[in-house]
């Protein structure tokens, strides 16, 4: 028998380049394992019409953005399977069959579908699509039958969602699904840089892996850091501080260092996010460095995410068959 690898399917809505809690939260995973797993990177246009379906104008320079973040990041693509939502149909056809035995009631006690519900300002007019996002972020899971989904803390209800449909489908009809596994990063939820909430586009607190050395200067010059502190010798509370939660992420082998002086008041903010600035840009060089080189060679990237796209619709189209087989939509009139 042929030793199959096991499967990752991961992926980012189409809404903007990627950030830096991407980065740490799920891509820098689905980077390192790719040589061990047979790896689907989803590129989920249809999910970002959830809060986008009134500015779908904006989708494909979105899906580029995405594309090359990944790609800039070590995605490659000789190994990982680049490839578009809204091209592979069988995700919807698997959707509106999961959607039959999902309950309403389950969907909207989502926390994080009350989360980006709050964030968005659409508590009390939630659509169809977004509360229903999840199943077919089940459905974007399962047509490959991936085993592994490396994502950040935040998608794990998702996750969980896509066992017990996978569960239920599997008792129901026929065992024909594959149960996935969540894989959380070890740092799965980035501050944004007003220290609210998440890093999120839509907040605007973001650092995106594409921005020049001067905007992260400018982004991390503007971050609040511990409120108590206005005097650089003020001694300062680095387990309240924003900065210093990226401090300990990016730049592990100062933190003790950093703590110390800072809680000394021997080092002021300034310094402090100087320091950050420089790791963070050196974590981001090479990353620009492969962007800019893709961008004078699109056609390639389009040739990625063509070539990734015939891939995932071969896969997508070997589990329908069982699927529709499964649930008896397999008749032929002839
Ligand atoms: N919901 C994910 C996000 O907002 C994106 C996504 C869509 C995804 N489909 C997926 C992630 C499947 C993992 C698996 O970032």
């Amino acid at each position: 028998m042929i030793f199959m690898k096991k499967r990752i399917l991961t992926g980012d809505r189409p809404t903007g380049p990627l950030h830096l809690g991407h980065y740490v939260g799920s891509v820098l995973n689905r980077v390192k394992l790719q040589h061990e797993y047979d790896t689907f990177i989803i590129i989920a246009d249809v999910q970002a019409l959830t809060t986008n379906f009134e500015h779908p104008e904006k989708l494909k320079a979105d899906v580029y953005n995405v594309a090359l973040d990944n790609l800039a990041c070590g995605i490659d693509p000789n190994i990982s399977t680049i490839f578009i939502q809204s091209m592979i149909p069988e995700i919807a056809e698997l959707t509106i069959y999961y959607s039959m035995f999902v309950s309403i009631n389950l969907l909207s006690h989502n926390p994080t579908i009350k989360t980006e519900a709050k964030q968005y300002g659409f508590e009390h007019r939630k659509t169809y699509g977004f509360l229903g996002y999840p199943v077919s972020q089940a459905a974007d899971i399962t047509f490959c039958r991936a085993n592994l989904v490396p994502v950040g803390s935040d998608q794990l209800p998702h996750i969980e969602l896509t066992r017990r449909i996978v569960r239920r489908f599997n008792k129901l009809y026929e065992p024909v699904l594959v149960e996935p596994e969540a894989l959380i990063s070890n740092v799965p939820r980035l501050m944004g840089l007003d220290g609210n909430a998440k890093m999120s586009k839509s907040l605007g607190n973001c650092i995106y892996l594409s921005d020049s050395p001067k905007a992260v200067a400018e982004s991390i010059s503007k971050a609040i850091t511990d409120p108590a502190r206005i005097h650089a010798t003020d001694p300062g509370h680095p387990d309240i501080c924003n900065i210093f939660s990226y401090q300990k992420v990016f730049n592990p082998k100062f933190v003790v260092e950093l703590k110390e002086n800072c809680t000394k008041g021997t080092i002021g903010c300034v310094t402090c996010k100087k320091t950050l600035t420089v790791i963070i840009n050196e974590l981001l060089e090479p990353i620009r460095t492969r962007r800019a080189e893709l961008e004078k060679d699109m056609k390639t990237v389009d040739d990625i995410i063509a070539s990734g796209t015939k891939r995932a619709k071969i896969e997508a189209e070997k589990t329908m068959e069982l699927v529709r087989k499964a649930i008896k939509i397999d008749y032929s009139f002839q």
